[in-house]
């Protein structure tokens, strides 16, 4: 029978990515959005009411929990349930590599948003990416970069392995669509660990053109995502990162991408020559 997966967060850099990955595994999809139309599901984290309808006959879920929030699990803990009533049985979450660095605060929204879904009674699977390649091209990088010509970051010399959101999409469409991933947590790197230094100038390469990489103090960076309207918890969520990037807690890399999918993880610079459209700047 063919299985039907419930998409959340379908227009977005992994989902978006997953969903022709999925038709082209012979599973249905049910694309969710806050936008509903051009074959898109009404799903909203903050109204419940669209909860059921989207689950009604879906065999496994792709899960991007509710972002800016403090404590997720008045939300995503009902969620779970309903999704359980209605027999879902497979369930494949975002996380972030973020929960294991060592001073990410044991509540905070993500390791909550972990520990419901290890707790659901379902077959799950924790995806824990690094940070995105597209951050740069579709992400809060890109408006520095069209507007300043530069990414600003409180990582110092640290380093990331930069993943492809495509890669992150190959791995859940195999974790949903073949058997042997149950209970299994998965930390999709990029193959190589680079500084925000090394990442601009593969960009300015691609672009044709100079992008920097500004070093902020975490200071800096709190007082620049506090103007941005961010909720001070999730702007601490995201210095707490950045510091730890600069300390060297991000630089690992695993060979996840091509062991779940049997092909190689993309070089940066590979993601980097795809994207270089994003880096024009609009006369
Ligand atoms: N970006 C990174 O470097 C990175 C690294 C590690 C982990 N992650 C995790 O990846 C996830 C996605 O992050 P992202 O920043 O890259 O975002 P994204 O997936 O590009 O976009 C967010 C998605 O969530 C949906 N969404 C937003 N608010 C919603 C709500 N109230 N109810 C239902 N859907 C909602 C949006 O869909 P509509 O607007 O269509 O409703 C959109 O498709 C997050 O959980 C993040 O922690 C990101």
């Amino acid at each position: 029978m063919t299985e039907t997966v419930l998409v959340l967060g379908a227009t977005g850099k992994t989902g978006r990515r997953l969903v022709p990955r999925l038709i082209a595994a012979g599973a249905m999809v049910r694309s969710a959005s806050r936008r509903p139309g051009e074959g898109r599901t009404l799903f909203d984290w903050d109204r419940p009411d669209t909860h059921d309808a989207s689950l009604t006959g879906a065999d496994a879920v792709y899960l991007i929990g509710p972002e800016l929030v403090e404590d997720p699990s008045a939300v995503v803990g009902p969620f779970l349930e309903r999704a359980r009533r209605a027999g879902v049985r497979k369930l494949v979450a975002l996380s972030s590599m973020g929960v294991e660095f060592p001073r990410e605060p044991s509540g905070s929204g993500r390791r909550t948003v972990e520990q419901l879904v290890m707790a659901s009674g379902l077959a799950w699977t924790l995806l824990r990416p690094t940070g995105f390649a597209q951050n740069f091209s579709e992400g809060f990088l890109l408006p520095g970069i069209l507007q300043a010509g530069a990414v600003a970051t409180a990582t110092g010399d640290g380093s990331v392995a930069f993943v492809d959101a495509d890669d992150i999409a190959a791995v859940a469409a195999a974790v949903l669509t073949e058997p042997g991933h149950a209970e299994a947590i998965y930390a999709i790197t990029g193959p190589e660990a680079l500084s925000f230094a090394q990442a601009t100038a593969i960009i300015g390469g691609a672009a044709g053109r100079p992008i920097a990489h500004r070093r902020i103090s975490s200071d800096e960076l709190t007082h620049l995502l506090l103007g941005f309207g961010l909720p001070p918890a999730y702007a601490a969520m995201v210095v707490g990162d950045q510091e730890a990037i600069r300390d060297g807690e991000g630089a690992r890399v695993t060979d996840v991408v091509a062991r779940v999918t049997g092909r190689p993880a993309t070089p940066f610079a590979e993601y980097a020559a795809r994207a270089a459209n994003a880096w024009v700047r609009p006369q």
